[in-house]
Order: C-alpha cells, then structure tokens, then sequence
C-alpha cells in the first residue's frame, strides 16, 4: 500500500529538484529561442527570391488576387521568371519545357503539395493520405479503379438515373437550377457510390460530408496562405474553414468506420475462402487490399478520394454544361451519337468508347475553358537544369505554364470552340487511340503531365460521360 510519507520530500530533494527544474527551464528556454530564431531565420530567407531568375511580382497579394493576369504578364519574359506566391516563391517555367520535366527523377510531386497544403495541420489528413502514404492512393486508383472500370459502369448508370430523379422530381415543368450545386451533388453521389458502395453512397450525412469537407479544406488552405506563416500555426484554431475541416474529418471517421470495419471482415473472409479480389467493386475493398500492413487512415483515405475525384469533376462537367447552354446547337448532333451508340452497344465500355464526339466536346471544353493556369507543381530536389541552360535552384519550387492550349501554333483557330476538333483528329491513320479528353499532353495539361499525371482521369472521364449522356437523352435545357 503506497503510504503518505513517500509522497515527502526531504530538504535535499527540494533543492535537487529545484535544481533540475531550474536546469530544465533553461533547456526549454534555449530550444524555444532556437526554434523561434530558426523559424524566424527560415521565413525571412524565404522571402527572398532566387538568384538569376528574373522576379515578375515579390507581392503575394498579387498572386493571390490576380494570379492569372500576373502569369499572362510573364510572358514577357524569354524563358523562367519568379512569382511570390501565398506560400513561397514558385519559378514559372515555360510550357515548351513540359515534355522534358515531365519523368524528372529530381523533381518531386509530393513534396511540393505537402508544402502548399498544409498535411501537418489538423484536419487536414486526407492530404496527407494522398502525399505521403508512400503513393498508396495512387496505387488504389492505378491498380484498382482502373482496372474495375467495367464492372462500376452499370453501377454509375443506376446511380446517375436516380440522382437525377432525386434532384429534378418526375415534373415536366421547366425548372431553374444552379448547374454548380446540382453537378456537386451528382458527382459527389456517383464518386460515392464507387468509393463507399451502397452502404453509404445515399446516406445524406455523408454525402454532406464528403461535399463539405472537400470545399471547407480548400478554402481552408487558400486563407492558410493568405496568412503570415508565424501566424499561421495559431490562425488556424481561429478559422471558420479549418474548424469546419477538423469537424467533418472527425465526422467522416464516426461514420465510415463502422462501414470499414464490416467491408474489412467481408474481404479478409472472401480472401481466407480462397475467392477472388475481382468481385470488390468499392474503394474500401481496394484499400483493404491495397494495404498489405500498412497504417491506413480509412477515413481520412475515403476523405483524400472526394478530395481528388469531387472538386475537379465537378468543375469538369459544371463546364460542359455551361458549353452546352452557350451553344446549343451541339446538344442534337451529341444527343444522336448517345442514342445511337447506346442503341447499338447498350451500356457497356464499348459505348463509353464509341461516344467520340462526346468526348472530343469534352477535350475541347477542357481546352477553352481551362481550369489550370499552370501545371506540375514540383519541388526541386537537387538543382535542375533546363536545356536553355537556366537552372532551377534546390529547394524552390516550379510550376509549369498552361498556355499552349490557347496557342494557334499548337491549335489551328485556337480561340474558336470547335467540338469535333479531336475527332477530327482521331481519325488520321494511327491516331484513333490519340486526342482522347483522359490523354493527358503537352499542350492540354489539364490532367497534369508525365509521371504524376492524375491515374483518375479514366474513372472522371467515364463517370462525367455518363452524367452528360443522360442528361443529354433525359432532359431539355437552355441557358
Ligand atoms: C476531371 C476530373 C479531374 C481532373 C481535371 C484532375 C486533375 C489532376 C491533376 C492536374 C493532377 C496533378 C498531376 C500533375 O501534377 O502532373 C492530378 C493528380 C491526381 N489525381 Fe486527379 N483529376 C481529376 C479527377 C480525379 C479522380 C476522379 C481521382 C480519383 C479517383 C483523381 C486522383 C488523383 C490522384 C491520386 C492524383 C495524384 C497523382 C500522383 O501523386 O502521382 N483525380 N489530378
């Protein structure tokens, strides 16, 4: 039994111990200091921009009020110039320089997200799922979706056809609709559907969630570097977007890990029997196999999915509707190659195939209304050298330009919306598998390029044709 007395100090030990408390605060004292100075030291060093590289804008306002007007200004300039940006100085690279960055081995991808996104902050974990789970995400889709595309396609129709029954109601009546709340909701629901399954993919709390929380972080990292970085660490508790963030992160785990932990059993149990991974067609199966021992978060993985798949697909297809509505006149010829394609093949991976000129509208959409300004964010490892002889200094960041999808060099009529442009193309002799709206090149960069180039372009591309085949067959809209 513990006694009173050994909780007694003697004279001795008070005097010890005030010692070594004395000792201590020293020690932290010192570490604080050091800590600060070194902070301190790093965020004044980070001002400044790298030699020999002409500097276009040293304002961060500027960059993040105006960044597209600012790049355009950079064209001035023959080849590298340097923005200061919300987070650090980024050396904007010409587009002609793509195809020779785009397998650099000392340029790295993730390195240069996690420094733009924040991964240590607090609720923010599904980026660092995606950055720095040793590419398990990417091996998910590459291996898993991608590979499942036929078996999820009568998955998405279903889904698809009653989304928008749940959305537009049976009426005939003619409805005014916000395109971009209404496209969030259908891709939020299709991506879930495949991400999760039916377990939750109808569940309203989560498809708030995964909406929300994909719109909350973002936000949340563009005001995080609209902040000094010595304020940063403490702004965070502060702000509405990064609270909204933790919130549903901690919801999301409430949530989905249930669904896991009856998804894992089911798998481990098809695998101990002997059956074949093949018959998973949702992501938490393809996580758990994926995983092979590895710590995952599932809830901030299942979150990293809405993050990739949600926001720029709906950007993507909130984009070919707005085309539509200002061009209506392509709503026919699309609507006859969907009935016809689908009368002939049904609803198979032939017919999403075979839909070319859907998806020469949809490259071009891309191509005219391009969501990136610039593309390959990377962070230089090593110096890197370019082939005009300027090198790119170890440490900084690049970003490559997007221009070339705007340029006549690359594009006869290059400002003329032509929505055959790349069927056109498609059927000079050796070039039908070219000029697809999921072909990540050089002068479209909207899927990224090389190594990186995003492995859920095939997934997005099926997934928005659908919606838009559907809408195209199902319903009449004007602007
Ligand atoms: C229209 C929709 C989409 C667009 C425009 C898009 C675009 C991009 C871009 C520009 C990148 C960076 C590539 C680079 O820097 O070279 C990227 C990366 C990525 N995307 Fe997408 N994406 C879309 C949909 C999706 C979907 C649906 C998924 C998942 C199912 C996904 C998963 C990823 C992943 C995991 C990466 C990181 C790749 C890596 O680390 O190598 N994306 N995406």
């Amino acid at each position: 039994m513990t006694t009173y007395s050994s909780y007694v100090f003697t004279t001795m030990d008070y005097h010890g111990l005030l010692h070594s408390l004395a000792d201590n605060w020293t020690s932290l004292a010192v570490a604080i200091t050091t800590l600060i100075l070194g902070w301190l030291f790093y965020v004044q060093r980070s001002k400044r921009p790298y030699a020999g590289i002409p500097v276009l804008s040293a304002d961060r306002n500027e960059y993040l009020q105006d960044g597209r007007g600012l790049l355009e200004r950079g064209k001035q300039y023959p080849s590298c110039f340097q923005v200061q940006t919300g987070t650090n100085w980024k050396i904007v690279v010409p587009n002609r320089f793509a195809q020779e960055l785009k397998n650099h081995p000392d340029l790295s991808f993730n390195d240069a997200h996690a420094r733009d996104s924040f991964t240590s902050y607090p609720g923010l974990q599904p980026f660092r799922e995606i950055l720095e789970n040793d590419t398990f995400i990417q091996e998910v889709v590459r291996k898993k979706l991608t590979q499942s595309l036929g078996l999820i396609t009568a998955g998405l129709v279903e889904e698809t056809l009653l989304t928008y029954r749940d959305l537009f109601g049976e009426s005939k009546e003619w409805q005014t609709r916000v395109i971009k709340t209404d496209v969030q909701d259908i891709i939020a629901r299709l991506s879930s559907r495949v991400f999760l399954g039916l377990d939750l993919c109808r569940n309203q709390e989560w498809l708030n969630i995964t909406k929300n929380y994909t719109y909350s972080s973002f936000e949340a990292i563009s005001e995080l570097r609209s902040l000094h970085a010595l304020t940063r660490p403490f702004m965070q508790w502060f702000s509405k977007n990064c609270t909204q963030a933790r919130l549903y992160y901690k919801k999301a785990q409430v949530l989905i890990q249930p669904v896991v932990d009856r998804r894992r059993a089911q798998v481990q149990a098809e695998s101990s029997e002997g059956e074949g991974s093949s018959k998973t067609s949702d992501a938490i199966g393809w996580m758990v196999e994926c995983a092979r021992g590895r710590n995952i978060d599932y809830a901030a993985a299942q979150l990293s999915f809405s993050l990739a798949a949600i926001h720029l697909s709906s950007e993507t297809m909130t984009m070919c509707l707005l085309q539509l509505c200002d061009m209506p006149e392509v709503i026919k010829p699309l609507r006859e190659e969907c009935r016809a394609v689908l009368s002939e093949h049904g609803w198979t991976k032939q017919a999403l195939q075979d839909m070319k000129l859907l998806d020469s509208f949809m490259r071009e959409c891309q191509r005219t209304r391009d969501l990136l300004a610039t593309s390959m964010l990377r962070f230089a490892k090593v110096p890197v050298k370019l082939s005009d002889g300027i090198v790119i200094p170890r440490g900084s960041t690049l970003m490559v330009m997007n221009d070339w999808a705007h340029s006549s060099d690359h594009f006869p009529n290059a400002d003329k919306f032509d929505m055959g442009r790349f069927a056109k193309l498609r059927e000079r002799p050796g070039e039908q598998n070219q000029h697809l709206f999921s072909t990540p090149s050089a002068d479209q960069m909207g899927w990224g390029f090389g190594e990186h180039a995003c492995p859920g372009r095939f997934f997005a591309s099926n997934e928005i044709k659908i919606a838009l085949c559907i809408l195209l067959l199902e319903y009449d809209f004007e602007p």
